[in-house]
């Protein structure tokens, strides 16, 4: 499987693919090339990897140089790992079925326009929600809303504050990439 993981953050998640594949507890799969919206800390540690990086702007229309570079390095698979940019439907459509994100939230609650970040927790925890979790999901042009692959919980304490429910979920998530691009490899 030849992935290209999408990022605009600081690349936590991207580091436990590239440890993962490094120790060769995840086989079979090479991350072909880490695409940024933006310049940020997950593009170092691609560079450090030695991936291969593109970054785009994000202020123009890139979905036809994007697609031209998937196809150039043969990427077989898509993961958005904290990519913060809209994907256009062109890219869904194409990739459909071959292209996943990871939410920070238990989808279908707590997904959609603005729901990323400190944003999410602080709505889960304003709404007194007792757990949260993460969820890795087929994306479709509707935001966060393909069908959902992998779920893990975590419990939301009462003294529980955005950042510390960010942690937990994150923590969540680091165990949950692994699970998901396994399970997107045995599909194909
Ligand atoms: C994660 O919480 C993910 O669910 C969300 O963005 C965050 C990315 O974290 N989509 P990192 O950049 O991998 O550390």
């Amino acid at each position: 499987m030849k992935l290209a993981v999408f990022v605009s953050g600081n690349g936590s998640n991207l580091q436990v693919i590239i440890d993962a594949i490094k120790e060769r507890s995840l086989t079979g799969i090479n991350i072909e090339i880490v695409i940024a919206d933006r310049n940020c800390f997950a593009l170092e540690r691609a560079k450090q990897a030695n991936i291969f990086t593109y970054q785009l702007d994000r202020r123009s229309d890139w979905y036809q140089e994007v697609d031209f570079i998937l196809k150039k390095r043969e990427v077989t698979h898509i993961l958005l790992a904290g990519f913060l940019s809209v994907i256009h439907p062109a890219i869904c459509m194409t990739w459909k079925n071959k292209i996943i994100n990871l939410h920070p939230s238990l989808l279908p609650k707590y997904g959609g326009k603005g729901m990323y970040g400190l944003s999410v927790h602080q709505a889960v925890i304003l709404n007194h929600e007792n757990e949260s979790g993460a969820t890795i999901h087929h994306v479709t042009e509707q935001l966060d809303d393909g069908k959902i692959l992998l779920q893990k919980k975590c419990k939301v304490d009462l003294d529980e504050t955005p950042e510390s429910l960010q942690q937990k979920v994150h923590l969540i998530e680091h165990d949950l990439i692994i699970e998901g691009i396994k399970l997107l490899y045995a599909e194909t």
